[in-house]
């Protein structure tokens, strides 16, 4: 357990990015009725993504993490849910098939609601109001009252976020997530997209394997593991005030954790020294996230990974690194040496959204598909020449045919933005664009497997 750490320690350090309550009687409110509520996840389950993550840190295993920027109470609905879903796993078995690894499933989902801004205000037409921060803190509508934070919000953050959970739990153990089924989607899909036939080939193998398995008498019913997944939930762990409502003492083992999510991660604008978000998951058990952007220096992140794992605990750790296209090959090699020079066991992730985001001239903020894939490559060439593992990769996306970010072979221009663009923040990879990296990234998880594979012989 964390030394001199209470669930409340983080109030004696600097937070950003937290809203000021206007009414303190009503923060204590909504936070006792939180304290008093049952936990979201059980502290074992969050050990046991622990344990999984300890194989991606030693290469044995791949992350898929993905899911919305932000959720929101508008677009709570089952079928984004069940769609969201369906992405991923769709993404997790081409990953998987290319891999040859186990892939940890692990969703922007049932909580991610709070969002840091870049400006804590923001005018129209002259008019100031506090910025939009997520709908568990205030209401996107550009309105005096509903742009003031309201705690009660994060009483039905909670709730909606119980019932996303209970879903994707139904959905992963109750047959939706059957393997077969699971590809034969990817399948139609692309039988219905003109940019599939690249990757039809590699469809058509993970067929050809499914069949082979089902005449050896390998299917879902003479293996139920065919017909259930493991998937885990995650989101940014910025509003202190919930987290720390949803701060529990395993009675099993002491230990303290965050239920509110199996995974919680620091982002890249409250990480830093003597930020209260790194003492507040210092001391949570759960494995741990933290945004590394162009800013990160290698001894402030040593100083950190010191803090948040003291014991070298693999799979606490995963470091998602955010540059940018163009700045990922000259940036990361620096913390990848820190890190690898300290023995500090870490997950290296990919977020290839966050450094490419970029203003269209529709006005829409985009980011362009050839960048996304272009950080990717740049991450997977660094790790190859460091000797050290590409470990995962962390998006933005969803299930619906949203046009918010552009390219791809589907082929959303700049004009097109406006058709169809629903995202509470920022912009998400669409289910096709989502399937199309699934298929990039396997090619080169591929070649890196095949690397390795020559390496070892
Ligand atoms: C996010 O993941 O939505 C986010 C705000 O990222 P970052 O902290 O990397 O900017
Ligand atoms: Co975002």
């Amino acid at each position: 357990m964390a030394a001199n750490w209470q669930p409340d320690s983080w109030k004696e350090h600097k937070a950003l990015h937290i809203p000021e309550y206007g009414d303190a009687d009503a923060l204590a409110e909504a936070e006792r009725t939180l304290g008093s509520y049952p936990p979201l996840v059980f502290a074992g389950e969050a050990r046991n993504l622990k344990a999984d993550l300890a194989e991606v840190a030693a290469g044995k295993a791949f992350l898929l993490q993905g899911g919305d920027c932000a959720e929101s109470f508008a677009e709570f609905h089952p079928n984004n849910i069940r769609d969201t879903f369906r992405v991923i796993l769709q993404m997790a078995v081409v990953l998987t098939y290319a891999s040859k690894l186990p892939v940890v499933k692990v969703g922007r989902m049932a909580g991610q609601f709070a969002k840091p801004r870049s400006s804590p205000v923001e005018n129209v037409d002259g008019r100031e109001l506090p910025s939009y921060r997520g709908d568990i803190i205030n209401g996107i509508e550009f309105d005096a009252e509903l742009r003031e934070p309201d705690p009660q919000r994060m009483v039905r953050a909670y709730s909606q976020a119980a019932a996303t959970l209970n879903l994707l739990r139904a959905f992963s153990t109750g047959g939706y997530a059957n393997l077969q089924q699971v590809h034969g989607w990817t399948h139609d899909f692309m039988g219905r997209s003109p940019w599939a036939k690249k990757y039809a080939e590699m469809a058509d193998r993970i067929s050809e394997a499914l069949d082979f398995m089902e005449a050896c008498g390998i299917n879902p019913d003479t293996v139920p593991q065919l017909k259930a997944t493991q998937f885990y939930t995650s989101h940014e762990a910025l509003l202190l005030p919930y987290e720390q409502a949803m701060t529990r003492q395993d009675s099993l083992t002491g230990d303290w954790y965050d239920t509110s999510a199996h995974f919680l991660w620091i982002g890249d604008r409250t990480r830093f020294d003597g930020s209260a978000h790194v003492e507040y998951m210092r001391g949570i058990g759960n494995p741990i996230g933290m945004k590394c952007g162009p800013s990160l220096e290698p001894d402030a992140l040593i100083r950190m990974l010191d803090m948040l794992n003291p014991a070298r605990e693999p799979g606490r750790i995963t470091l998602i690194t955010r540059y940018g296209h163009d700045k990922i090959e000259a940036g990361l090699p620096k913390l990848v040496r820190a890190v690898k020079a300290e023995g500090h066991p870490v997950i290296w992730s990919c977020d290839p959204m966050h450094g490419n985001v970029i203003k269209a001239a529709s006005g829409y903020k985009t980011r362009p598909f050839e960048r996304i894939l272009s950080e990717v490559r740049g991450f997977f060439a660094v790790h190859r020449a460091e000797g050290t593992t590409a470990g995962g990769i962390h998006v933005e996306m969803t299930g619906q045919n949203v046009t918010e970010c552009t390219g791809g072979a589907v082929a959303i221009t700049d004009e097109a933005l406006g058709d169809r663009y629903h995202t509470h923040c920022d912009p998400r990879l669409n289910a096709a664009q989502s399937l199309e990296l699934a298929f990039t990234l396997a090619e080169m998880l591929n070649s890196e497997m095949a690397t390795r594979g020559r390496e070892a012989a």
